[in-house]
């Protein structure tokens, strides 16, 4: 797709990927639409896209909430007319070994990473396309590719993300659409992800139960993070993937292979990698 003039829609726009993919889609001439459910970051990023010239604008959206995407779908078309490029990138994260989650915590991490995905491209693929042409990318994580430890309700809802945008991009060839969709698969990339209960209800948050094995996971992926990628590398990985039609974006392919071993031992003898 060529971009320029384009419009754009980023979910979890004030902050981390989801800010540095709306900075590489205005930089490129697309106009952007941010949304977040933090409101300063949120208006802040968006202040920042405008002083360089390029149009953008913020939309307070909670992404687990249906009528929030519909209100955020509205206001993109009013203010630009039309949609081509939907990125449902919004996602929290909590450490939880399965046995150990409670429910609140399943509920809140699915609400957001997958049905956020969900609704989004329910609501947006009509709208994108009725532009005759255009994109949907999800972020969905190496923990959609491969299960690990400590990780239960994300694995579970990254897994779900990857499988909604290979289904749909099936789905869309099948019919000819002019729309293509991809899957952003980061690796470790230095984020605010680690202090996800941010965002959290404090009420809903108390549910959140902490176990010796999740904070000890917690803890190493804190540090693997603060080393991670800079989240403004993976901008132009997603406008690339955007520009070509490629359906996987992964910004660290090495780690990919950990799933190419799973289905290896799988067809082997059967056993699970750890
Ligand atoms: P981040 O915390 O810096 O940014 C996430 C943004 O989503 C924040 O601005 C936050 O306010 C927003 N958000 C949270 N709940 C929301 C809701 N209900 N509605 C709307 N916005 C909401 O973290 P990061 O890392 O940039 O996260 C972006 C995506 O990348 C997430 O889906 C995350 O799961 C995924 N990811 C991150 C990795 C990493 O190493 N940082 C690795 C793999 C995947």
């Amino acid at each position: 797709m060529d971009v320029e003039g384009k419009v754009a829609v980023v979910t979890g726009a004030a902050s981390g990927m989801g800010r540095a993919m709306a900075v590489t889609f205005a930089a490129a001439g697309m106009n952007v639409v941010l949304a977040d459910i933090e409101e300063t970051p949120l208006s802040d990023a968006a202040a920042d896209i405008s002083a360089t010239g390029a149009e953008a604008i913020a939309v307070r959206t909670d992404v687990s909430k249906l009528a929030d995407i519909e209100a955020l779908a509205e206001a993109a078309v009013e203010q630009f007319g039309a949609v081509h490029l939907l990125c449902n990138n919004a996602g929290i994260g909590i450490p939880g070994p399965v046995g150990d989650m409670s429910l609140e915590d399943w509920r809140w991490t699915l609400d957001i990473d997958l049905w956020g995905p969900i609704y989004g491209t329910h609501v947006f693929l009509p709208i994108i396309e009725a532009a005759g042409e255009g994109h949907i990318n999800s972020t969905a994580s190496v923990a959609g590719l491969y299960a690990g430890a400590s990780l239960g309700a994300y694995n579970v809802a990254k897994h779900g993300v990857v499988a909604l945008m290979a289904t749909l991009e099936r789905d869309l060839r099948l019919r000819n659409s002019p729309v293509h969709a991809s899957v952003l698969c980061p690796g470790p990339i230095n984020t605010n992800i680690v202090y996800s209960q941010r965002n959290r209800d404090p009420e809903d948050a108390s549910h959140h139960v902490r176990t010796e094995q999740g904070d000890k996971f917690w803890d190493m992926l804190r540090g693997f993070l603060a080393e991670g990628m800079d989240p403004s590398e993976v901008g132009p990985m997603v406008l690339d993937a955007v520009r070509t039609d490629r359906f996987w974006v992964l910004t660290h392919p090495d780690m990919g292979k950990i799933a190419r071993y799973q289905v290896e031992a799988m067809l082997d003898d059967g056993h699970l990698t750890r």
